[in-house]
């Protein structure tokens, strides 16, 4: 996954391009801040953070995956940010700085932990009393026109998929608002905030929109157990949909998130 995330590293920041807005915004980093990027992925939103916090602020990135860790340092390096500092470790152990961050931030980053509650207790004692917690996750699938359109597209020529236990770490694993404010409040947060955000992907064209959707998603799982043929047919059936659904400037199918904010 992580190496497959890599090669599609500017289509990936381009799909997201309103996700990150959104989220970005709502962070609201300052110039001297300590921020935290959970699962930063290859780096994009840690850029940005390195960016705004400046040098006297500092970013850490935390992330499990050698190949996209490695390409969010290449990266960093290319833009000469010496504020930017990197952890290769799962973030529901990793042993943060105590009372270090101002902002822990995660786009799409917090939804694989085995045990959620101890990875957000954990995540919390790097933060700072007051620090503030702000992610984005996806709510549940149906809410998400952009993995619902394809999905019903491809279904009817590919074999059923064993059900799937929602709550088991994966893409949809915190959609549940009450679960998601239990975890957090079982992790010490407060002042919990679930705020239900459609953000429009940023397709831009169907090849891109079906670059990106054959890779991440849940379409990947469905056509998995499929054969060739079914997969050619699949893979054609979701292509249509795209092309009838993304509009001509490719933002015609939205996600629904939960943009979460709290404090430590
Ligand atoms: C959907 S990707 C999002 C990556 C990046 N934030 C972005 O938006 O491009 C999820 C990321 O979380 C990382 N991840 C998954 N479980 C993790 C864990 N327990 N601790 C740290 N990172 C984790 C993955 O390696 C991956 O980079």
């Amino acid at each position: 996954m992580g190496h497959s995330w890599v090669a599609q590293q500017a289509v990936i920041s381009d799909v997201f391009t309103s996700v990150t807005s959104v989220s970005l915004d709502a962070a609201a980093a300052k110039p001297g801040e300590h921020v935290i990027d959970i699962g930063c992925g290859t780096g994009d939103t840690l850029l940005a953070f390195a960016r705004v916090v400046g040098p006297s602020g500092a970013v850490l990135g935390v992330d499990v995956s050698v190949p996209m860790l490695d390409f969010a340092k290449h990266r960093v390096a290319e833009a000469t940010l010496s504020n930017a500092a990197f952890a290769l470790a799962d973030a529901m152990s990793y042993a943060f700085e105590p009372r270090w961050a101002d902002l822990v931030y995660s786009r799409f980053g917090v939804m694989f932990f085995d045990d959620p509650i101890r990875a957000f207790t954990n995540i919390r004692s790097g933060m700072k009393a007051g620090g503030r917690l702000v992610f984005v996750c996806f709510r549940a699938m149906p809410e998400s026109p952009w993995f619902r359109v394809p999905i019903e597209a491809a279904r009817p020529h590919v074999p059923p998929q064993p059900p799937v236990d929602p709550l088991a770490p994966g893409m949809f694993s915190l959609a549940n608002e009450e679960r998601l404010r239990g975890i957090l409040t079982g992790a010490g947060f407060r002042e919990v905030a679930l705020k239900a955000t459609d953000v429009p992907i940023d397709g831009k064209d169907t090849k891109q929109s079906m670059a990106f959707i054959t890779q991440a998603g849940p379409l990947p799982a469905l056509l998995e157990n499929a054969s060739g043929e079914q997969r050619i047919r699949a893979t054609e059936a979701v292509c249509n949909a795209l092309a009838a659904n993304i509009g001509a400037d490719g933002r015609g199918l939205h996600v629904g998130l939960w943009l979460v904010s709290a404090l430590a």
